[in-house]
């Protein structure tokens, strides 16, 4: 994100004048204050536009023909940022989609494949985006039909700035152009970013924008906002993506200290679970915690297992950010574990939340569909954040069951209506129980 944005742009004016301009039409309009106003998150509502809108002009923004059933449940795939930032290619493109498909992953569930910044170099005089020549000689189009060849989906990345993040030209005064040729190439996903974009920018019209025209390209586009850095963020990008980034860049640590600690997993589930967020996470419109760190250096093995876990219970969308040709053993199985990854794409598409906090330890719950015997699911992560072990109690109502989602183990003891674990230091135990009550 750059500084260049700012998030506190007065728009007093703007707003007085649309209450005049009501007034003096007649109409009585209904005033919809966001929603997502929660103290305790701390964050800053700022007098941004996109939080005081009326409900007839909500409704005009709003474009019936945005398609959220390509978004039923959230995206999983690959993404070139966490792997290689930008020092990408067209031969690294291509392997990791061959390696999506060798090592099992595609048939999991990871679909899409997503290039991100730094592909492009500028443009045609036409206006049209150009490619990187020396990385991408074949072109992008090219590169598109070799990973549709394969079975996956392919994706880009642009900004709605007037530059990308890292200064390459951005989709801002292009965005018809550019939606027409991502749909030429056979674009099915694009990951629209928000650097380089004048402060006075109402983001919700910026990324409203962008959406109409890839909706009016006619071709299945998922549309991922990344503008976690706006503080009014969870107020508009529900409204106009399939998915969106609620706040920072992850970083590859568990509780990073110093300038990267707002990057940390801890950091990120902490956002996650606030009100303003966890609840507005439903099919077709996915709060989306950042692209899964799983693979990559500075987590050990059992902080990737819980990072990975808790992933699946926010619901997130699983973007892999690793080189899948290092991809360790441990790693891959941990992406493929079948009961994480039905947790994930859970039809009712409820986002967990944390349910219980004794400081270090925590309890995280996610109500899942209902079973086919009618039976209640609920999805608990027994998380240990900190560096002792612990051992963690969870109460479980009479004639429920404890499933071991992690090892695949059924019908787990339970002693006085209680199943403990001692859960080592940065780690989870995640467990499937049927037959919870309402009441709890
Ligand atoms: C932003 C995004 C990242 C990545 C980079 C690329 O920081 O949040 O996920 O796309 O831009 O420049």
């Amino acid at each position: 994100m750059s500084s260049f944005t700012s998030h506190r742009t007065s728009r007093l004016p703007a707003f007085c004048l649309l209450i005049l301009v009501t007034a003096l039409l007649g109409g009585r309009p209904t005033l919809v204050r966001a929603q997502s106003t929660d103290p305790a998150a701390g964050l800053d509502y700022g007098s941004n536009v996109a939080g005081y809108l009326f409900a007839d002009q909500l409704a005009q923004r709003k474009n019936p023909a945005f398609d959220r059933s390509i978004a039923a449940t959230p995206a999983m795939g690959w993404n070139s940022w966490n792997a290689f930032r930008c020092d990408i290619d067209e031969a690294k493109i291509r392997a990791a989609a061959d390696e999506l498909v060798a090592l099992g992953l595609a048939k999991a569930g990871y679909k899409y494949l997503v290039l991100d910044d730094c592909w492009q170099s500028g443009r045609a005089p036409d206006g049209t985006l150009l490619a990187d020549g020396k990385r991408f000689p074949s072109g992008i189009k090219a590169l598109a039909e070799y990973v549709h060849k394969k079975g996956l989906k392919f994706g880009l990345y642009s900004s709605a700035g007037y530059k990308t993040c890292q200064g390459r030209p951005g989709s801002r005064g292009y965005e018809w152009t550019d939606a027409r040729t991502f749909a030429d190439w056979g674009v099915d996903y694009l990951k629209y970013d928000w650097c380089y974009v004048p402060d006075w920018q109402d983001p919700f019209d910026a990324y409203a924008r962008m959406r109409d025209a890839l909706v009016a390209t006619g071709r299945p586009i998922y549309f991922s906002i990344s503008a976690g850095l706006r503080a009014d963020v969870m107020d508009w990008a529900p409204l106009v993506g399939h998915s969106w980034r609620f706040y920072k860049d992850i970083r590859s640590c568990w509780d990073c200290t110093g300038d990267r600690a707002a990057n940390s997993i801890l950091t990120i589930i902490d956002q996650a679970s606030t009100r303003s967020v966890a609840l507005k996470s439903r099919p077709g419109a996915w709060n989306d915690a950042d692209m899964l760190e799983v693979g990559n250096r500075g987590l050990n093995s059992d902080e990737q297992a819980a990072h990975f876990a808790l992933w699946t219970l926010l619901a997130s969308p699983l973007m892999i950010g690793t080189d899948l040709s290092k991809l360790t053993p441990e790693a891959l199985a941990l992406l493929k574990t079948p009961t994480l990854i039905a947790a994930d794409q859970d039809p009712l598409g409820l986002q967990g939340f944390r349910y219980r906090d004794y400081g270090d330890t925590e309890i995280w719950r996610r109500w899942l569909k209902d079973g086919a015997d009618g039976r209640r699911r609920d999805m608990f992560v027994l998380l240990n954040r900190g560096s002792q072990p612990r051992r963690i109690e969870l109460d479980i109502d009479d004639g429920a069951t404890v499933h071991d989602m992690m090892n695949n183990l059924a019908g787990l003891p339970t002693t006085d209506g209680r199943y403990a674990v001692d859960v080592p230091p940065h780690a989870a135990r995640v467990v499937l129980v049927n037959g919870m009550q309402f009441k709890n």
